[in-house]
This record gives structure tokens, C-alpha cells and sequence, in this order.
């Protein structure tokens, strides 16, 4: 295999997928379904021992995602929130961590409900408002999770100034990467130590998988998330890993499609009397436009808005769509919609991160983009 370092994202997603097989061929790596290998002797085992352990398609799968982000380390697990409950395991009884106000509502409610009755302390904070997050460090702040673009509200913060003002603090900087994907945005280089991201969503693609990644540089960080990933053992199975694998060869094509199409959906929506604001940083009104095109190579195919029949009006939107299906989830190449404040949102109901019932998420596929304005249409039309 050429050296792909020098490569672009495209030829790097392809062909860093891994090299035909010396022994037969195959230009895909095989799904290894063996739970346990052969040991030539005591104590001696070959590449692979175990399959919580390590297994072939899973290490195809890290290195490849790793690649991707330009980690030297990559660790799969079996779910998003997995992979972050594995970065929340690097914190300590009394370890302080800032998380964004409107991360999403999974990881604040393993953050609160969990890893806080551990001893760790857990604040929310505006990620975006240098002052307040100044205010928010203590002397035990051990890591600051970012997310952006965020869900639901697809706000940016600024992954860089916020990793620099946490090496100050003496904090690591943990990038929720699942909404930009690698295609589109990559931490590591912004400075952040620790990536994590649901590969649910863009990096399988196809709404057929459920997994999670950990990506680093940082050997010690990595030597105790591998430790964890054996140890706590939340690992995917191997024709999961495969999907993953297959999906990310064309992530590089379908985040470009989402993304255009996203955008054209955000300026249609904000033309429409029905809707009272659209949320989509690659809109130049966005308050944190300058920031994604700084650190972003595109703005991802995410959209949120709010409708001025309140909440009513979202449910019947969100009723009424066709191509756009009623589902939690994103990310996958068919366009989904939901509300957030009654599904993926309700976990944090009463919260400082709750979301208003006007507010409908949507996750912009790769169909026809007139098809899906066409549905758009419809469905507000029905509000009239
Ligand atoms: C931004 C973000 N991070 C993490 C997760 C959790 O991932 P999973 O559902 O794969 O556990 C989600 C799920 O929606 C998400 O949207």
C-alpha cells in the first residue's frame, strides 16, 4: 500500500480501508467472527488472543477511523455513549468537567446520572461565551467536552481557543466530532486530545448500525482507553465493525451532499412564513458562521428550526412529512425528522438543557434536493 499520509480525505477514506489480503485477494477485509484464537504455545499467542480483547475486523476498523482523524490511536465500542462513558472513566472521585449547555442529551445524562454519583463533578456551561467559561474553571477541572456543531441547535464553539484555554487549566479537550465527521472537521489538529463520536450516525451511514470511537494521540490517554475498552469490555461485534468500515469509504462523498443539500433546506426553510428561525452554521446569519468556516471544510447536513405556531405546529410538521421519516437518529442517507424536546431531547426535560417544543430537528439525506423541499412544503402547508 503507497504511502497515504500525503493524500486527500477522498483517497485516504478509500484506500486507507486496508490493502487486498496477500493470501487471497480480497479487497475487503474479512469479518473475522472467531471469539478466541489459537495459541502456538502458553502465553504466546499470535496477533490475536481474545475477541473482547482485540479481533481483526475491529483492527481494521480502528486503524482506519484513526487514520481518518489523523490519530496515531483508535479504540471501536458498541455504542456512542460507550465510547463516552470510556472518556468519562479517565476522570477521577473529584475530578470537575465542563460540559457544553446543549451537548447532547445522552452525554449530559450519563455525565449527571452516572459518572457524577462516581464522585466526578459535573457543571454545564455556554462553551461559546469566553467570560462565563473563565468563570467555570476550578482548580480541579480535569476535561472540557466540546460539541459542534451541537445538537440540536447546531451551535459552534471554538475548538481551538477552547483546547488552548484548557492546557492553561491543566484540563484535556474532548471533541464530540459525530455531527462534523472527519470529512468535514478535525480536532486533533485543532489541538483537542481526545475525539469520540457516535459512528451510528455519518460514519456508518445507512441507519444500520449502532457504534462508537475514541481517537487520540496522547499514548497515556490511549493506554487507559484500551485498558477500559478490554476491561469494561463495551465492544462492537465484528460484521458491526464491518458496516462501519464499509460506510466510511464514502464519507467523504456523502457529508459533501449532505452538506449542500442542508444548506439549500436552511435558506428554503427561512424564506417560509411558518418558521419562526432556522439553525444551520453554514447560513451567513449564524452566530457562529465565522468560526465553522475557520474550522470546518463544509457545515455538515444538520438543521434545526423553530416554528411560530409553537409547539403544535412542530408536531404537525413532524406528522405530516414524507420522504423526511419520524425517527430519532441522523446522519444516515435517508432524510430523517424529529422533535427534539419529546424524543432524543427528553432525557434532559427540567434541565438548563432542555429544549423548547417549537424546536424540529432535521437530518438531511442525499435524495433529490427539490423532493425534499417539495416535502417541506407540504407539511407547512398543512399549518395554513
Ligand atoms: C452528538 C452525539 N453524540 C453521541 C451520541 C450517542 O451515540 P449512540 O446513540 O451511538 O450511543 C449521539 C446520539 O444521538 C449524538 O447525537
Amino acid at each position: 500500500m503507497a504511502d497515504l499520509e500525503d493524500k486527500g480525505f477522498g483517497t485516504r477514506a478509500v484506500h486507507g480501508a486496508g490493502a487486498p489480503d496477500p493470501a487471497t485477494g480480497a479487497v475487503v477485509p474479512a469479518i473475522s467472527v472467531a471469539s478466541t484464537f489459537a495459541q502456538p504455545a502458553v502465553g504466546e499467542p499470535l496477533a490475536f488472543e481474545y475477541s473482547r480483547s482485540g479481533n481483526p475486523t475491529r483492527a481494521a476498523l480502528e486503524a482506519h477511523l484513526a487514520a481518518l482523524e489523523h490519530a496515531a490511536h483508535g479504540f471501536a465500542f458498541s455504542s456512542g455513549l460507550a465510547a463516552e462513558d470510556a472518556v468519562l472513566r479517565l476522570l477521577s472521585p473529584g475530578d470537575h468537567v465542563l460540559l457544553p449547555d446543549d451537548a447532547y442529551g445522552g452525554t449530559v445524562r450519563l455525565a449527571r446520572q452516572v459518572h457524577a454519583a462516581t464522585g466526578v463533578l459535573v457543571d454545564t456551561v455556554d462553551l461559546r461565551d469566553p467570560g462565563a467559561v473563565e468563570a467555570a474553571w476550578r482548580p480541579t477541572t480535569r476535561m472540557v467536552w466540546v460539541e459542534t456543531p451541537s445538537n440540536p441547535w447546531l451551535r459552534i464553539i471554538d475548538i481551538e481557543a477552547t483546547a488552548a484555554a484548557a492546557r492553561r487549566h491543566g484540563a484535556v479537550t474532548v471533541v464530540d466530532n459525530t455531527f462534523a465527521t472527519p470529512a468535514l472537521q478535525q480536532p486533533l489538529a485543532l489541538g483537542a486530545e481526545v475525539v469520540v463520536h457516535s459512528t451510528t450516525k455519518y460514519l456508518g451511514g445507512h441507519s444500520d448500525v449502532v457504534g462508537g470511537f475514541v481517537a487520540t494521540n496522547d499514548p497515556a490517554l490511549a493506554e487507559r482507553i484500551g485498558f477500559l475498552q478490554n476491561a469494561a469490555g463495551a465492544v462492537p461485534g465484528p460484521f458491526d465493525c464491518y458496516l462501519v468500515h464499509r460506510g466510511a469509504k464514502t464519507l467523504h462523498l456523502r457529508m459533501a451532499r449532505h452538506s449542500e443539500s442542508a444548506l439549500v433546506v436552511a435558506e428554503h426553510l427561512a424564506g417560509r412564513p411558518e418558521v419562526a428561525a432556522v439553525h444551520h452554521p453554514g447560513r451567513a446569519e449564524h452566530p457562529g458562521h465565522d468560526v465553522a468556516a475557520r474550522q470546518m471544510s463544509g457545515f455538515g447536513g444538520m438543521v434545526s428550526f423553530q416554528l411560530a405556531g409553537g409547539e403544535a405546529a412542530a408536531l404537525e410538521v413532524c406528522r405530516r412529512t414524507e420522504l423526511f421519516t419520524l425517527a430519532e437518529s441522523l446522519g444516515a442517507v435517508e432524510s430523517l425528522i424529529e422533535h427534539p424536546g419529546r424524543m432524543t431531547h427528553a432525557s434532559v426535560a427540567g434541565t438548563s438543557n432542555e429544549v423548547p417544543g417549537d424546536l424540529v430537528r432535521l437530518s438531511v439525506g442525499i435524495e433529490d434536493v427539490g423532493d425534499l423541499l417539495a416535502d417541506l412544503d407540504q407539511a407547512l402547508d398543512s399549518l395554513r
